[in-house]
C-alpha cells in the first residue's frame, strides 16, 4: 500500500525520512509529479526505473532546492549561472558536465557523463528537498510511456503500491514537464519544449538550437536525450489532431469554443488560453480516455493549439500522444 501524505510539516518531515532510507516517494513540483528516490543511493535509482517499468535506463533529472547545492555536483559556466539567476526555482532542466567528485549515482545519469539538474517552483517540493538534505532523482511518476501525472490520484492510478509514499500537494500549476536545455556543448540545444518557453532562455544567453525532430532522430537511432521517443504520454485511445469536426465515436479535447456534435468533451481552456490548457492537459487526456473506452467509442479527436509560447510544449505533447505506437 501506498501512503498518502498531507503537504504539512509532519507529512514533509515523513517523507523526507523515507526518502533518506532508499524509499520511493512522488512529489509534487510546479510541472508534474516526480518519482522521487536519493539520488546518491544506487538501489534507490534502480528502484525508479523498476517502479515506472522503464525499459531502458534512461537518466533522471536531479532536483535541488537551491543552484548553489547543484552547481556544487556540476559544473556550470557562465550560461548556467545566468540562466539560473534568472529563471531557478522554475520549469527549466539544465544539462551539465558532472564534476569529478559528484556524488550523484551513475546510473541517475544513465552512463552519460553529464548531469540533469533542475529546482521547482513549488514551496512543498522546496521544503522536502531542504528536508531531505540530498539531490532527489525524479522522473515523472507514471509508468513507462503513459500519461504524466499532474494530482496525487494520477499518481495511485498508475504506482499505487509500487512506492512507499505520494506527497499530496494538489493538483500541478504548470501541467507539462520542464523545458530541458543542453548546456554541454559550446551551442545551447532545446531537447525537450516545456514549462518555460524557450524565447525566455533566449533572451538570456542568445540564439538556442533546436535538437532534431523527435521522429527524425528515432529513425536515425541517435537519440540525443532517451526520453524523446515519439510514443510517449499515450492514453490507450487513439488520438487524432487537428481536429475540426468530431466523430459519432469520438471523444473530444476542446480548445476554446468547442466544435459541435460531441457526446463527451473536455475543455482544456474556454478562453483558448495556452497557460490555462497546459495545466489541465494531462488530466484532460487521462479522463477522456477513462470516459471514451467506458463508452466504447474509438478515439480521442484534439482541437488545434497554436503553437506559440506554452502551445509548443503542448503541441510536443500531444504528437507524441497521437504517434504510432511500437
Ligand atoms: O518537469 C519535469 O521535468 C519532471 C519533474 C518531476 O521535475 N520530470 C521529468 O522527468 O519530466 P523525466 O524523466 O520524465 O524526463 C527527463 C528528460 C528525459 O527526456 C531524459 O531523457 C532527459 O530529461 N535527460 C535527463 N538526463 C539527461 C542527460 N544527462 N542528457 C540528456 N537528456 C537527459
Ligand atoms: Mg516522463
Amino acid at each position: 500500500m501506498t501512503l498518502v501524505l498531507k503537504s504539512n510539516k509532519s507529512g514533509i518531515a515523513r517523507a523526507a525520512t523515507i526518502l533518506q532510507d532508499g524509499g520511493l516517494v512522488a512529489f509534487g513540483t510546479e510541472t508534474v509529479y516526480g518519482l522521487g528516490g536519493d539520488a546518491t543511493n544506487a538501489d534507490a535509482v534502480a528502484a525508479i526505473f523498476a517502479a515506472k517499468a522503464r525499459p531502458h535506463f534512461n537518466p533522471l533529472i536531479c532536483h535541488y532546492p537551491e543552484a548553489d547545492a547543484a552547481f556544487r555536483h556540476v559544473a556550470a559556466d557562465e550560461r548556467a549561472r545566468r540562466l539560473a539567476d534568472a529563471l531557478w526555482p522554475g520549469p527549466l532542466t539544465m544539462i551539465l558536465p558532472r564534476r569529478a567528485d559528484c556524488p550523484v549515482a551513475l546510473l541517475a545519469s544513465a552512463g552519460l557523463d553529464t548531469l540533469a539538474t533542475r529546482v521547482p517552483d513549488h514551496m512543498v517540493a522546496l521544503a522536502l528537498l531542504r528536508a531531505v538534505g540530498r539531490p532527489v532523482a525524479g522522473p515523472s511518476a507514471n509508468r513507462s510511456g503513459k500519461i504524466s501525472p499532474t494530482t496525487a490520484r494520477h499518481v495511485l492510478d498508475g504506482l499505487d503500491g509500487r512506492i512507499a509514499a505520494v506527497l499530496d500537494s494538489g493538483p500541478c500549476p504548470v501541467g507539462v514537464e520542464s523545458t530541458v536545455l543542453d548546456l554541454t556543448g559550446r551551442t545551447a540545444v532545446l531537447l525537450r519544449p516545456g514549462g518555460t518557453v524557450v524565447e525566455a532562455i533566449e533572451t538570456i544567453i542568445g540564439p538556442v538550437a533546436r535538437a532534431a525532430s523527435p521522429t527524425a532522430a528515432h529513425l536515425s537511432g541517435g537519440l540525443r536525450s532517451p526520453g524523446m521517443l515519439m510514443s510517449h504520454y499515450a492514453p490507450s485511445l487513439p488520438v487524432r489532431l487537428n481536429a475540426h469536426i468530431v466523430e459519432a465515436n469520438e471523444a473530444l479535447l476542446a480548445f476554446g469554443p468547442p466544435l459541435t456534435g460531441a457526446a463527451i468533451t473536455f475543455q482544456l481552456s474556454a478562453s483558448a488560453s495556452p497557460t490555462e490548457a497546459a495545466a489541465r492537459l494531462f488530466d484532460g487526456l487521462r479522463q477522456l480516455d477513462v470516459q471514451g473506452q467506458r463508452a466504447g467509442f474509438h478515439g480521442i479527436a484534439v482541437m488545434p493549439v497554436p503553437d506559440a509560447g506554452l502551445g509548443h510544449a503542448i503541441n510536443d505533447r500531444l504528437r507524441r500522444a497521437a504517434a504510432p505506437r511500437d
